[in-house]
């Protein structure tokens, strides 16, 4: 097993990324309904918003130019370029607004503040390396991720407006509808950043410690928030 697929496993025996997901366990076993899941998808939000943000300041302070070019092209997807100028934020608030009546903008709740105080500072930690496996945690998390809000989605609306099974293996090349949204996010938009990522940080070589230490923060960090929000309300 590469170094890779073996973080990629430990990441994905964290419950928050699966379907054991503290928020998701809520909506089956506690009173979570409709009001709840909004509030999550919108503070889930927050992270849609910033991720531009992140991805600047792991460009800043990563000096290697193959990375500081799949950075780049990453934020230039996020602001739109392979979805006719429309930044993905923007797509994603619409398309949460015309399906399901959902406001994707709401101010953040403490632990989502304190989420995002905590990554921020530790962008600015000035180690390139952990800042690398920093924003390769946030690429190669996105999609487990996105599974997750897609789940809180249907049970917010009480049918499938994501069709979870086969996901996968579906074929989107515009987005019409949140599930192609999803989709596309999915199997593709940040399958690619991932093996982006991986690409040039192999090139670039970090410190292995470095990076698996930022890398591991950051998923704690998300664990950390997931739980929070699903005690939070
Ligand atoms: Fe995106
Ligand atoms: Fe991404």
């Amino acid at each position: 097993m590469n170094t890779w697929e073996r973080l990629n496993r430990i990441m994905l025996d964290h419950a928050f990324l699966t379907t054991e997901n503290p928020v998701l366990k809520n909506f089956l076993f506690s009173d979570f309904g409709k009001k709840e899941g909004v509030w999550v998808i919108q503070q889930y939000f927050s992270l849609v918003r910033m991720i531009v943000d992140y991805l600047g300041l792991a460009l800043r302070s990563i000096p290697y130019d193959e990375v500081k070019r799949e950075l780049r092209r990453n934020i230039a997807e996020e602001q739109g370029s392979r979805t006719h100028g429309v930044p993905h934020r923007d797509l994603f608030a619409r398309l949460l607004k015309e399906e399901m009546r959902i406001e994707a903008f709401a101010p953040m709740s403490e632990a989502t503040l304190e989420f995002h105080i905590n990554l921020l500072n530790h962008f600015r930690c000035d180690r390139p390396g952990y800042t690398a496996g920093m924003i390769y945690a946030l690429e190669a998390s996105a999609a487990p991720e996105f599974l997750v809000v897609a789940r809180i989605l249907n049970y917010c609306a009480k049918r499938e407006v994501v069709h979870i099974d086969g996901l996968r293996e579906r074929q989107v090349s515009e987005i019409r509808c949140l599930e192609d949204f999803v989709v596309m996010h999915v199997v593709d938009f940040e399958k690619g950043h991932e093996a982006g990522l991986r690409k040039a940080v192999t090139k670039f070589n970090p410190d292995p410690e470095n990076f698996e230490e930022g890398f591991f923060w950051v998923i704690k960090c998300m664990e950390r928030w997931w739980n929070a929000l699903s005690l939070e309300e």
